[in-house]
């Protein structure tokens, strides 16, 4: 076992609950410690998980792909299909040509555009969360409020029918437990299941836009689909599964760990922007992703050899003291470089512009509508690469 091991064992309850310690035990080790139950060396510290995310040796590989040994080998192909080809899992070029033909619609530019309309349905959600409030005495601001606000702009976005909106969220769940590091098979039968579903609705959606083009970003990859060789129909199908996914599950979580580091300390006051800095910064809503050494190289002063593995623990990352003063410190008051929360280098989160803005729409107008706010319960999800809270219920103090 290697000295990792000990350390980050995501099997530990107490680790999930609070990985912080064992993360900065495991900076401790140096660069790119190994930990054989990842299969793979591990960054912590900020310097070394920024050069693993923007090392153009080490590149996006797909290593997700199940079934994983001693696993029934059949009904994967669609789940592996959203994988392969989608935008976070390819290198250059297909990577670039992908990035280029989604970066526009999510540019500062164009996202800012969406800021009124995300305003009017923070603001119908909170009407809600204030009936709730009246009725019960609190509310659960993840449930009533943070989850529904992204999964209904990304949606937007893309023209998914106001329908179906419901199917989005429990698709999107039962394929990122595939990303925990110890999915139990009904997991795996449930990600197979909402991926079957997923692809099979997407492809439907897109046979609809070919035919009845709409003003949304699903019309706009079928037209790029229809005018040539620059997206495959596998491409078209997997990018927006991505999208719809990515578009809200850390938003989700960013949200919930942000305002409960917030409120654990004292809701210190600070201007919109540098709250929310701070909230992705403290508690990561996404704590970990890999990279496979593509050609011998050296990263953070390690040798490394073709094939071999490395997770970067963005959330270790950004509570490294040799980068930020008071690292376990909730201040938003102080200027702090920038988290690696958005990660770095080519698949740097091409949705950060769009993140920021409903992140500070919403802590904006929750505040506007209850300026002091206190923690009634929280619970935790029992997941340590997403990392969010299942519930936090608020009520005004
Ligand atoms: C607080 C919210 C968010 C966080 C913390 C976050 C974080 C990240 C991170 C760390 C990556 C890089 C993964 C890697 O290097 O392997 C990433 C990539 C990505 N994110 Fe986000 N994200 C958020 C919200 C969004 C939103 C709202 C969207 C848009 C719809 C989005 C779409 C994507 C996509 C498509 C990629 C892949 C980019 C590429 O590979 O070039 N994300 N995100």
């Amino acid at each position: 076992m290697a000295e990792a091991d000990g350390l980050l064992d995501v099997g530990d309850a107490a680790f999930r609950t609070d990985p912080y310690p064992a993360l900065a035990a495991v900076r401790d080790l140096g660069p790119l410690p190994r930990h054989d139950g990842l299969g793979a060396r591990v960054a912590a510290s900020y310097d070394a998980v920024h050069d693993v995310l923007r090392s153009r040796d080490l590149g996006r590989t797909y290593t997700l792909r199940v079934p994983r040994p001693g696993r029934p080998a059949d009904q994967w192909d669609t789940f592996n299909a959203l994988h392969e080809h989608a935008l976070l899992e390819v290198e250059p070029p297909t990577h670039t040509r992908l990035r280029r033909l989604v970066a526009r619609a999510f540019g500062r530019g164009h996202v800012e555009r969406l800021r009124p309309r995300v305003e009017e349905l923070a603001e119908d959600l909170l009407d809600g969360c204030a009936t709730t409030l009246a009725a019960e005495g609190s509310f659960d601001v993840v449930e009533a409020y943070a989850e529904p606000l992204p999964v209904l702009v990304v949606a937007e976005l893309l023209g998914w029918p106001e329908a179906d909106r419901h199917l989005l969220r429990p698709w999107s769940q039962a394929i990122v437990a595939m990303y925990e590091l110890d999915p139990t098979p009904e997991a795996e039968a449930d990600a197979r299941a909402a991926a079957d579903a997923f692809a099979g609705y997407v492809a439907e959606l897109a046979r609809e836009r070919s035919v009845r083009p709409t003003d949304d970003l699903v019309s706009d990859l079928v037209a790029v689909r229809d005018a040539g060789d620059r997206l495959s129909e596998a491409e078209l199908v997997a990018t927006v599964v991505l999208l719809l996914n990515a578009g809200h599950e850390a938003s989700v979580n960013g949200f919930g760990n942000g305002l409960v580091s917030w409120l654990s300390a004292g809701s210190p006051e600070a201007g919109v922007e540098p709250l929310v800095e701070e909230m992705l910064r403290h508690d990561a809503p996404l704590q970990l992703f890999e990279r496979t050494v593509l050609r011998p190289c050296t990263v953070a002063g390690v040798a490394l050899e073709p094939g071999e593995r490395v997770a970067a623990l963005l959330g270790a990352a950004n509570r490294d003291p040799a980068r930020f003063d008071r690292p376990d410190a909730f201040d938003p008051t102080t200027a702090r470089d920038p988290h690696l929360s958005f990660g770095a280098g080519i698949h740097f989160c091409v949705g950060a512009p769009l993140a920021r803005l409903e992140l500070q729409v919403a802590v904006g107008a929750l505040l506007r509508r209850w300026p002091r706010l206190e923690l009634v319960a929280a619970e935790r999800r029992p997941t340590f690469v997403l990392r969010g809270w299942s519930a936090v219920r608020v009520r005004p103090r």
